[in-house]
């Protein structure tokens, strides 16, 4: 089976569906922040205070490395901002078939009240720094991704499903 990359913005459900995906298909589920996490033995957060963004995004483009010379098949849940780079989203395309989950700046708003892990959203005035952020990065989801599925309102199977069939009918 090819590889399924899921992309869009923090709190579009990536995790959520990677993992359902992995279930389903019986082949692992890796994160992208999380193998940064391990690699560097601390979080994302901490990773923005004490080292800076710009070392975070360095990481991102070497664990996408990595992964192209991965074979098993995997899914992978990949960090918000990743596909911003270029030569992120190449690489994407190489790993496997992009997948943009498309989500409103209200989803993204009630789903990450109070949230803490995510560095750019911290601090007053959450949700327009939200909707600034997603007109902004919209454009280079759409570059990157093979196929989108709009993700408002739908449980996490159905959206499943939507993906199967969608690229069951590309391949
Ligand atoms: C980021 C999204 C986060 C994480 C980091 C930066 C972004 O991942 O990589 O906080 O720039 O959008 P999630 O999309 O999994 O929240």
């Amino acid at each position: 089976m090819e590889n399924i990359v899921l992309i869009g913005f923090m709190g579009a459900g990536k995790t959520t569906i990677g993992r359902e995906l992995a279930k389903h298909l019986s082949v692992p589920m890796i994160d992208s922040d999380a193998l940064i996490e391990q690699k560097a033995q601390m979080s994302v957060s901490a990773m923005f205070e004490e080292k800076g963004e710009a070392y975070f995004r360095r990481m991102e483009t070497d664990v996408l490395k990595e992964l192209l010379d991965q074979k098993e098949p995997m899914i992978l849940s990949c960090g918000g901002g990743l596909p911003m780079r270029e030569e992120n989203r190449i690489l994407l395309k190489q790993i496997g078939a992009v997948v943009f989950l498309e989500v409103s700046p209200e989803t993204v708003a009630n789903r990450l009240k109070g949230d803490k892990t995510r560095p750019l959203l911290q601090g007053a005035d959450a949700k327009n720094r939200i909707e600034r952020l997603l007109e902004e990065r919209k454009e280079r989801y759409q570059q990157a991704a093979d196929l989108c599925i709009c993700v408002d309102g739908k449980a996490p199977e159905t959206i499943c499903s939507e993906i199967l069939k969608k690229i069951e009918k590309n391949t």
